[in-house]
């Protein structure tokens, strides 16, 4: 495969869009987006559907492993699935063999996403053995030939989310940039920690107004890592200059996020937070909507890691939420939930 070839000139090869034209945020430099980040288990079609409708310009599928997906197993066509309303949306693979990255952007093309990410940040060991995930941080040229292989694969719009290195002697984050976009990158999102880090210590900012200022860098950055306030993005937005900012963790239990930050973008102002009502009944949505998507045993236990911050700071949450992971069926679980935020003598936040 002779990616280099090719894309010496993304913009102007005929196989893809040209980045002017294309109406997708995060592939446009200084828009500004506001995106949901891909999240094993948890960024699934019912929560993506919901943070779309509260703001988030742009969303990702969990990651799926390219082994899964030529091999056409269940679980990955599962995990691909998604609702017209959820557009744009990308498909993230990871794997280490571009034979299987190659195979598995055309299975996901197939799907008909918006774009295809690729995973180069993930650090869980199991993942990095198989030379997939962040362990491309230690080996340029495997990077290279990877992203290389993806985007050949398909006339998509093909992203990459990263880390900053593989650990402090390997930050190369500016190389790393220019070398995935002269292989025809359309936009790189950054966690800005390294695979050593894990997610220790805390995101280092500083690196994205390093990165922003490369010379010859054109495709957007997009910044991740602890960014968990509206405050937060627009710190981001002014003093870095990043052209998107990418929330994880904080959008849990909290889609309104989005809004948040999407309003105070736009007057500077920051919205009150949901009432407890509010909070309980886009839970019990969500939960409905859950048990739809993967039907009632996964659909329940998919949204366990979503009520911790939904109760957050609700008086009596903590035993709510015990109750709520005993259950195994979605009608006493609604019952609790919906009954919780009736209920005025215990609706009390603190
Ligand atoms: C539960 C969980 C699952 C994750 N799964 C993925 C994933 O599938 N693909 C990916 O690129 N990153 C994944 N990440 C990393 C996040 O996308 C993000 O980079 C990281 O959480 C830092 O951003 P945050 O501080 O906004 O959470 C995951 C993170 C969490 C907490």
């Amino acid at each position: 495969m002779n990616h280099r070839q090719i894309h010496i000139t993304p913009k102007g090869n005929l196989q893809h869009t040209p980045l002017s034209e294309s109406c997708i945020p995060v592939l446009q430099t200084g828009n500004r987006s506001v995106i949901l980040a891909p999240m094993e288990d948890v960024s699934d079609s019912p929560f993506r559907q919901m943070c779309r409708n509260l703001g988030a310009d742009v969303v990702y599928t969990e990651f799926i492993s390219s082994e899964a997906l030529i091999r056409d197993s269940e679980a990955s066509r599962h995990k691909m699935a998604f609702e017209e309303a959820e557009r744009p949306l990308g498909i993230q693979i990871f794997g280490g063999r571009e034979e299987a990255m190659h195979g598995a952007a055309k299975v996901a093309e197939a799907n008909r996403p918006d774009l295809v990410d690729i995973n180069f940040g993930c650090p869980v060991y199991k993942i990095v053995k198989k030379n997939a995930g962040s362990a491309c941080l230690r080996d340029l040229g495997m990077m290279e030939r990877m992203a290389g292989t993806v985007v050949d694969a398909t006339p998509l719009p093909v992203t990459v989310k990263t880390r900053l290195g593989w650990d402090d002697n390997t930050i190369r984050i500016r190389e790393v940039a220019l070398m995935l976009q002269s292989v025809g990158v359309r936009s790189l999102t950054v966690h800005a920690r390294t695979r050593s880090q894990g997610y220790k210590g805390e995101a280092r900012w500083e690196y994205f107004k390093y990165l922003k200022e490369t010379p010859g860098l054109e495709i957007p950055v997009i910044a991740n890592g602890d960014i968990t306030t509206p405050e937060h993005a627009r710190y981001l937005f002014e003093e870095t200059g990043v052209d998107g900012v990418m929330l994880g963790r904080a959008a849990i239990g909290n889609p309104w996020i989005f809004r948040d930050i999407k309003h105070y973008m736009e007057y500077g102002e920051l919205l009150p937070p949901p009432t407890i009502q509010e909070r309980m009944e886009m839970c019990a949505d969500q939960l409905r909507a859950s048990v739809a998507h993967h039907g009632e045993r996964f659909g329940v236990i998919m949204m366990k890691k979503h009520y911790g911050n939904y109760i957050k700071g609700i008086r009596n949450g903590k035993h709510l939420r015990m109750e709520i992971m005993e259950k195994d069926r979605m009608e006493d679980i609604l019952e609790l939930l919906l009954n919780f935020s009736e209920n005025p003598e215990i609706q009390v936040a603190v």
